[in-house]
């Protein structure tokens, strides 16, 4: 992941200060009307629809499929990490709706960035790769095990080797020498961010941990979970009433906390110890540790049951990254009340409310340029100030309404059945537990030597990092 400045603010309203065609998702009985009305989700046709709509503009940002380009990459200005994403995104889509549409290009895309190693960290992108950018992609791979996505062709690296490979990666890449332990944020001591031990990057190594111990019932992976969340609790990045922090340095032995609160910090350690609580057969403290993920959640990151990103949305200046944040602690969100039955209550009201405000921003016309699905489809950010259009649209926005809108149809896991499987039941993807590739074979002696414009974008980093510690900091005092 990377951290750029960009003026969201400004050129949102340079770039669509055209409105056409609206589509009013409430008057057309979509999404608005059959989320607030229903007590259960009794119209799943009309979110199913709303849905393939949200998605079709969606998937209109990416070219990977094109002739000449490469499979898995988004354009610019998107990073890599974030078609990992939302190749995830698109896994939970098929489960969701049924619609298969996608699953060709997200087959595609997921098998040509698995690189040399079957890892994720293919040589395109290896040298400025950071451990988070890796767990995206090894997150999808998971999904698709867990959903029973179509598995590759016998010749072809298997889901759940893939996000084994990632796993055994991260347990070399531990780092006991400072901090006590925890992941660093980048691979490579040569880019910015190796000094530095963030949320996300650990986050990723619990989710994918706990979600392989749930899977494979072996319990090593279960071991790591509890390893990792209890080294976030020791270093205060998981306070004791649940703010889940984004990270710290090193030089400082992680005393210097950047206390931003990011939805999906929060969403990814909430649904890793749900699943946890679900390995566990319902262990206490899982249960407590969920729980308190799931009330820290509701009260910071919404506001009158709109789901928002507190440290830049209001103020207009989140990044390409932060503008798919949401997204993911959607997708965290039901996952919870997959693995844990009791939240589903807090949850889904949550997940409807958030609903409906995205869609009734899903009336941009934006030029075709910005926005190539059908108009008065794209959707904005700000979902807060809805039925105002807020302008900003791109990959972040879109994947966002179409997570807000589509997990409102997961269904009680003791009414459907229908919920991530195990090797137990009814698992087909094929593991290797010795999958992924040592960091001796990963020097970066093997890769091509760094440009000087490449070093000048990651010079960002530092200030970057310096302004969210400021945004941290300016959150709390307000
Ligand atoms: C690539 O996939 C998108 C989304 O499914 C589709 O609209 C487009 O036609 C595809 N392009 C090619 C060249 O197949
Ligand atoms: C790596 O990038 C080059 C240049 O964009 C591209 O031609 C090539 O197909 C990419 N390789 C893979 C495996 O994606
Ligand atoms: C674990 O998840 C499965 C699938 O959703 C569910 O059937 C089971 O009841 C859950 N176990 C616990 C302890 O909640
Ligand atoms: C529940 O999990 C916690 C954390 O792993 C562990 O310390 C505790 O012993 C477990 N409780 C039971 C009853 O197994
Ligand atoms: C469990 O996982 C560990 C870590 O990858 C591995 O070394 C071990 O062989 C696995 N055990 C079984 C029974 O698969």
């Amino acid at each position: 992941m990377r951290f750029q400045l960009r003026a969201a603010g400004v050129l949102g309203l340079l770039a669509g200060a055209t409105r056409a065609i609206q589509v009013d998702f409430s008057s057309d009985g979509m999404v608005t009307q059959h989320l607030s009305k229903s007590k259960t989700n009794s119209k799943p046709e009309s979110i199913k629809s709303t849905a393939s709509t949200i998605a079709f503009g969606l998937l209109k940002y990416y070219t990977g499929n094109n002739t000449g380009d490469v499979p898995g990459n988004l354009p610019d200005p998107y990073f890599w990490w974030e078609a990992g994403a939302m190749f995830g995104t698109m896994v939970d889509y098929w489960f969701l709706t049924g619609d298969e549409t996608y699953n060709a290009v997200t087959m595609q895309a997921l098998l040509h960035q698995v690189g040399d190693d079957r890892d994720f960290m293919p040589q395109n992108q290896t040298r400025t790769e950071g451990n988070d950018d890796q767990g995206f992609w090894a997150m999808a791979a998971m999904s698709a095990a867990e959903n029973k996505f179509p598995d590759p062709p016998a010749d072809q690296p298997q889901w759940l080797a893939l996000a084994q490979a990632v796993f055994n990666e991260y347990v070399e890449r531990w780092d006991t020498a400072t901090c006590g332990g925890g992941l660093r944020w980048q691979i490579f001591t040569f880019n910015n961010g190796f000094n530095y031990k963030n949320s996300i990057s650990n986050g990723c190594f619990f989710n994918v941990a706990a979600r392989l111990a749930r899977f494979t019932g072996n319990q090593t992976y279960a071991d790591w979970a509890e390893k990792v969340y209890d080294w976030m609790s020791d270093t205060g990045l998981i306070t004791s009433d649940f703010k889940v922090f984004d990270g710290a340095g090193v030089e400082k032995g992680c005393q210097d906390i950047d206390q931003a609160q990011w939805t999906y910090n929060a969403g990814i350690f909430l649904h890793g110890s749900a699943v946890m609580y679900n390995f566990t057969g319902g262990n206490a403290t899982w249960k407590q540790r969920t729980q308190g993920l799931l009330d820290q959640t509701s009260s910071f990151h919404f506001e009158n049951g709109i789901m928002v990103e507190k440290p830049c949305e209001d103020g207009g200046f989140c990044d390409i990254d932060q503008q798919s944040f949401k997204a993911y602690l959607l997708r965290w969100l039901a996952g919870t009340t997959q693995m844990a039955d009791f939240t589903f209550d807090t949850i889904m009201p949550l997940l409807k409310s958030t609903a409906d405000a995205a869609a009734k921003q899903c009336t941009g016309s934006p030029s075709a340029a910005e926005f190539k699905g059908k108009p008065g489809t794209a959707c904005g950010f700000q979902w807060t100030k809805s039925p105002q259009f807020d302008n900003l649209v791109g990959v972040g926005e879109q994947q966002s309404a179409l997570a807000a809108v589509m997990y409102n149809l997961v269904q009680k896991t003791t009414q459907s059945g229908k919920a991530p499987v195990t090797a137990d039941t009814g698992g087909t993807s094929q593991g290797n537990v010795n999958a992924g590739a040592s960091m001796q074979d990963k020097t970066p002696n093997r890769l091509e030597p760094i440009t000087t414009t490449q070093k000048v974008a990651a010079g960002f980093v530092t200030t970057a990092i310096a302004l969210s510690v400021m945004g941290g900091c300016f959150f709390m005092i307000k």
